[in-house]
């Protein structure tokens, strides 16, 4: 039977009818217009429909709908603010770190997570970090890169706060 599930989806409530197997993956795209998460694999092994669900990076594509009822739900579409790309975004585009760019969200959730947990992540814990996303088109060097760029800006831009 259908169910009415509510939940905050990049700073705004949203409330839609799932089936009970219904993956979220699915009504971010399909009920609820919300296309940034990608649907790559299905079967949680490329990290193309990473979301943060109560902060933490989850595969939409594994997750039920149901599961997030009363959570919070961050997709790429919630990173920017008045217009403005977040910086992970902009890390990205600067160290040219996106081709097809149909990984990309995944890997910018992901990076947000990593970032939070570690301010200044050596390359090594990048790369372990991200080791759940596939990309087929950049070879990863400018992932890095700019994962790296991010860390930097963001410590730079707390230090300014701090002084
Ligand atoms: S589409 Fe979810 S992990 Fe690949
Ligand atoms: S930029 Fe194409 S898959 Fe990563």
């Amino acid at each position: 039977m259908p169910r009415t599930i509510s939940f905050i989806l990049n700073g705004r409530r949203v409330t839609v009818e799932v089936e009970p197997n219904e993956l979220l993956l699915n009504v971010l795209r399909e009920k609820l217009g919300v296309l940034g998460p990608k649907y790559a694999c299905g079967i949680g092994e490329c990290g193309a429909c990473t979301v943060l669900v109560d902060g933490e990076p989850v595969l939409s594509c594994l997750t039920l709908a149901v599961d997030v009822d009363g959570k919070t739900v961050t997709t790429i579409e919630g990173l920017a603010k008045d217009g403005e790309l977040d910086l992970i975004q902009k890390a990205f585009l600067e160290a040219s770190a996106i081709q097809c760019g149909y990984c990309t969200p995944g890997f910018i959730m992901v990076a947000k997570k990593l970032l939070e947990e570690n301010p200044n992540p050596t390359e090594e814990e990048i790369r372990d970090y991200i080791r759940g996303n596939l990309c087929r088109c950049t070879g990863y060097v400018n992932i890095v890169k700019a994962i790296k760029l991010a860390a930097e800006k963001l410590r730079e831009m707390k230090e300014k706060k701090i002084q």
